[in-house]
């Protein structure tokens, strides 16, 4: 048995040293040398990540095995990340460079076989504000494996950490992981580039009453049977920022045969109703777009704190409360992230200058399917909604972020998150679907998610595929078709899509007449509208209402009691442009129990305009704060210009 080993391993050192040799001689060389059509499982993307320390062209993680105890008293994850690593022959290196942030690394072992760990150096590098820090373990030449011990920081930038109080039940505390984009560091030491996939398991241990689920398969033979220690296991390659876990209180209701919802108990009933169409939505995208490839889709509606409205963790989707309108009003954010398990979660961004592929197809995914479930005027308003609100927001955006294949070089990737991934990227394949025709362009889709399934794909490599399936087959239609523009060049194209919404024009209609002095607010015809026609409303309405109208609106439709989260964000921003105090404790109350980024950054933005609103904003995050997600802090702080006080 040794013999063997020692044979091989000088059987590995000879060749690695060759390998090695003969990498010298064709320095350089660094091309991804596989076509992005390729069906081999083990296609592997090397596109430069501007947001990551690693070079897995070198050495690359394929599985990650997590043992976490989840230390609620200290607010930290304490235990054992094991790497197993696959070596390239063609670029030796004797150490692997692992992406952190704020841990406090205890120590590094490594292993030929996954079963015998010896202790090994490592060197944790400066810290980027941005990056974090590089942790650098010494490897052996035959190394397979590193197990780091390590526990998080208690403000680990990728987790939040609730007291009881700021919890539904108010009894036992929470904790929720958010990796996008760039904070899996903070709580794994792992590869965290998009274009690395790994399979994961864990092992997570934590008080006896509360309940863990992770982004995996487990979290249904978890469901009720709490004590204090659970498994998962992710069997198929996924990207880092896809590994998720949350730990509370949680109770399991199924919506349908492979759909079901987790949250507080006192939440359970009013989010299994909010989301009853859930596995509609799954039957619905796989007539679309073909099979769901992930087993289970399971819901976690979380506190309010939860910083996005929602994240695709795969087999799990995390959810923001904010979306329980109480008439399914505000689904097309399920859609949303159910439609993530085609365009980002089986067909990923190689690099996070990529986002679109991931965001613009999901948001173009999403109205497909609320088309499909809803209808076509519904799914013509969201789309209205969506493409005003991007020629709004380029309206006063630098021209370089007006692209899709943005540069984010020097820069935290959050400043990606912007309409143009979303809406441009979704009014781009609308063009497509529209210049080539639904049939066409839907067979596209599917072939491009089948060919590229648990893959990571750079712009390039959509682009490619792109000529060659949809382009070079229909030169005819392909004529106009720039796709320079759309890609490298910033603002939309002037033969962008408009949708079109008959809803839309009769309440633009009634909203000139409120302003012309035509109507009365009170005559105006709101019966049975639906919340995307309230949106759209209060978006017809000039931005200098001025406080009379505003009060006669109020007085007509109580909007300042709206409980659609939605509605109300509007009718407050509303109110701080036009300083309509009858609003103010209202905003408060929303600012100091939302913690939903898409929310509260404008609001706070919208205050400090005025010297008086930048007095109650002060006042107001002074209470807020410290319920705050870390991402929703760190925006708000820089709004605030807020120094840790
Ligand atoms: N994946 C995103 C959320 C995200 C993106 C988190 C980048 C961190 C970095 C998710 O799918 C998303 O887009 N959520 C939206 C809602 C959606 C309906 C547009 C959100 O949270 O607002
Ligand atoms: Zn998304």
């Amino acid at each position: 048995m040794k013999m063997k080993t020692t044979l091989k391993n000088q059987t590995a050192f000879f060749l690695i040293a060759l390998t090695f040799i003969a990498n010298l001689i064709s320095a350089g060389n660094a091309q991804r040398p596989t076509s992005s059509t390729q069906k081999s499982p083990a296609v592997e993307t090397f596109a430069e990540d501007v947001h990551s320390y690693s070079n897995p062209r070198a050495v690359r993680v394929r599985n990650v095995d997590l043992d976490w105890t989840v230390l609620f008293n200290k607010k930290i994850l304490q235990g054992t990340a094991t790497l197993s690593l696959s070596r390239s022959f063609d670029y030796y290196t004797t150490s692997i460079v692992l992406d952190t942030r704020d841990l406090n690394i205890e120590k590094a072992e490594i292993s030929d076989d996954g079963k015998n760990f010896k202790a090994t150096t490592f060197k944790l590098g400066a810290t980027d504000k941005i990056l974090g820090a590089p942790l650098t373990v010494q490897l052996s030449s035959n190394a397979g494996f590193v197990r780091i011990y390590y526990s998080t920081s208690p403000n680990a930038s990728g987790l939040q950490w609730l007291t009881p109080e700021q919890t539904a039940g108010k009894k036992t505390p929470f904790m929720f992981s958010q990796a996008q984009a760039i904070h899996a560091r903070s709580f794994i030491p792992l590869q965290d580039s998009p274009q690395v996939r790994v399979t994961y398991s864990a092992r997570v241990r934590t008080p006896k009453n509360l309940l863990a689920v992770m982004s995996a398969e487990g979290n249904s033979q978890n469901n009720n049977v709490r004590n204090g220690e659970y498994r998962f296991r992710m069997p198929h390659e996924i990207s880092p920022y896809l590994i998720a876990i949350a730990v509370g209180d949680l109770q399991f209701r199924s919506l349908g045969r492979r759909t079901g919802v987790y949250t507080e108990p006192s939440m359970i009933e009013k989010s299994a109703f909010e989301l009853s169409d859930t596995e509609k939505m799954v039957e619905a995208t796989e007539k679309l777009f073909g099979a769901y490839r992930w087993g289970r889709y399971d819901l976690l509606v979380l506190p309010p704190s939860f910083p996005f409205g929602g994240m695709e963790n795969p087999m799990l989707t995390f959810a923001t409360p904010t979306i329980l309108a109480g008439d399914k009003s505000l689904v097309s954010l399920v859609a949303h992230e159910l439609a993530h398990s085609w365009s980002g979660n089986l067909v990923t961004n190689a690099t996070w200058r990529d986002f679109w592929l991931n965001e613009g197809f999901t948001t173009y995914l999403e109205r497909r399917i609320i088309e499909a479930v809803y209808g076509k005027p519904r799914r013509e308003m969201e789309a209205t909604l969506g493409r005003n609100s991007l020629e709004e927001e380029m309206a006063s955006m630098a021209t370089r972020d007006q692209i899709l294949y943005v540069d984010l070089k020097g820069r935290d990737p959050d400043e990606g998150f912007t309409g143009i991934p979303y809406e441009k990227g979704a009014l781009f394949l609308r063009y497509l679907e529209e210049t080539f025709g639904r049939e066409k362009f839907d067979k596209f889709v599917r072939g491009y998610f089948d060919s590229h399934a648990f893959q990571s794909i750079t712009t390039a490599d959509f682009v490619d595929y792109l000529n060659k399936n949809l382009i070079t087959a229909n030169l005819q239609s392909a004529r106009r078709v720039s796709i320079e523009d759309w890609i490298y060049q910033p603002g939309l194209p002037i033969n962008a899509p408009q949708p079109a919404s008959d809803a839309f024009v009769k309440i633009e209609a009634q909203a000139k007449n409120y302003i012309g002095g035509k109507i009365a607010a009170n005559k105006i015809q709101t019966r049975a509208w639906t919340t995307q026609e309230w949106l759209h409303f209060l978006k017809s309405l000039p931005q200098d209402l001025g406080v009379k109208r505003m009060a006669e609106l109020d007085r007509a439709f109580n909007l300042t009691n709206r409980g659609n989260s939605e509605i109300a964000f509007q009718w407050l921003m509303m109110s701080i442009k036009n300083d309509y105090s009858t609003a103010y404790q209202r905003l408060e109350e929303f600012l100091t129990t939302i913690g939903r980024r898409k929310f509260v950054r404008p609001l706070f933005a919208e205050l400090v305009k005025m010297p008086e609103g930048t007095k109650r904003a002060v006042a107001i995050y002074t209470k807020a704060r410290s319920g705050y997600h870390p991402i929703t802090r760190a925006s708000v702080d820089e709004i605030l210009k807020w120094k840790n006080q």
